[in-house]
């Protein structure tokens, strides 16, 4: 039932994405000039609690838009109704909705959703991870320098030593390609199916990465902090790769050389 429900909210939201996108929707700003949060983000939002409130209406929930909606529960359900809102509002449609469930703090079940590829991502712990009906798997590339990278920046310029900029700068000057798609969820879902063989980015949210956190892990992928410890997604960094990159990369992000 957790599963079923989970695929459930997943594509009730999405289904809303993709209602939304071609008309019109008023767009609000959040901190930040370009943080914006539009009517859809809600209205997906509404729609998912509404799936899992039928089934589950005890269970804990954090939602972007919502905040904490505590309940005495052990289970948790970690929501971000349309991640990449920016490039939804522009009409992009790299964008989709992430949902991690936790049952006692430990990430046990994700699914992200982007309704305008038709793609759909779901793990659970222990059972591996799949996009659609095919299991999925990161990629076997071992070497940084032939890897193909994205990364997220955030709202507000980050003033830190080795910050964004630096890390990203470091990389491109060598030849190696960083995309910057605007979509963590997707970047993460993108590495777990072999696509990009690591992705790092400094400030996330519970809600940006928590689906996609069990869903690289299934698919036989590392995800660590930026100091190399094993995932807190209540703390800010992320780095999450194929597992074969990951202590060059996680070397680059504290300040070594490609
Ligand atoms: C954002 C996206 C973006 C990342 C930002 C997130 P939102 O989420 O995941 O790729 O770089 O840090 O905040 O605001 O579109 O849900
Ligand atoms: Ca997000
Ligand atoms: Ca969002």
């Amino acid at each position: 039932m957790l599963k079923s429900t989970l695929i459930k909210a997943t594509q009730v939201g999405g289904a809303i994405m993709k209602e939304y996108f071609d008309k019109t929707f008023t767009i609000s700003n959040k901190e930040g000039i370009n943080n914006l949060v539009t009517e859809v983000d809600h209205k997906s939002e509404q729609a998912i609690f509404a799936a899992i409130k039928e089934q589950f209406p005890a269970h804990h929930i954090l939602s972007e838009e919502s905040g904490e909606l505590i309940q005495d529960s052990t289970y948790k359900w970690i929501i971000d109704p349309i991640d990449g809102t920016v490039n939804y509002a522009n009409g992009i449609p790299i964008c989709c909705v992430s949902i991690g469930i936790e049952k006692e703090g430990k990430m046990v079940m994700g699914a992200v959703y982007n309704p305008f590829i038709n793609e759909f991502y779901f793990a659970e712990r222990d059972k591996g991870a799949m996009l659609n009906d095919t299991m999925i798997h990161v990629s076997t590339k071992t070497e940084l320098i032939k890897s193909c990278l994205v990364t997220g920046f955030p709202y507000t310029y980050l003033d830190m030593p080795n910050g964004p900029l630096e890390v990203f700068g470091k990389l491109v000057r060598k030849g190696i390609p960083v995309r910057r798609l605007g979509s963590a969820a997707m970047d993460l879902c993108w590495v777990a199916a072999g696509r990009f063989d690591g992705f790092y980015e400094h400030k996330l949210q519970a809600w940006d990465s928590a689906a996609g956190f069990i869903i690289i892990e299934e698919a036989g992928g590392k995800v660590t902090d930026l100091k190399g410890e094993y995932y807190n997604p209540y703390q800010p960094g992320i780095i999450a790769t194929n597992g074969k990159i990951h202590s060059e990369l996680l070397n680059v992000v504290n300040g070594g050389e490609v």
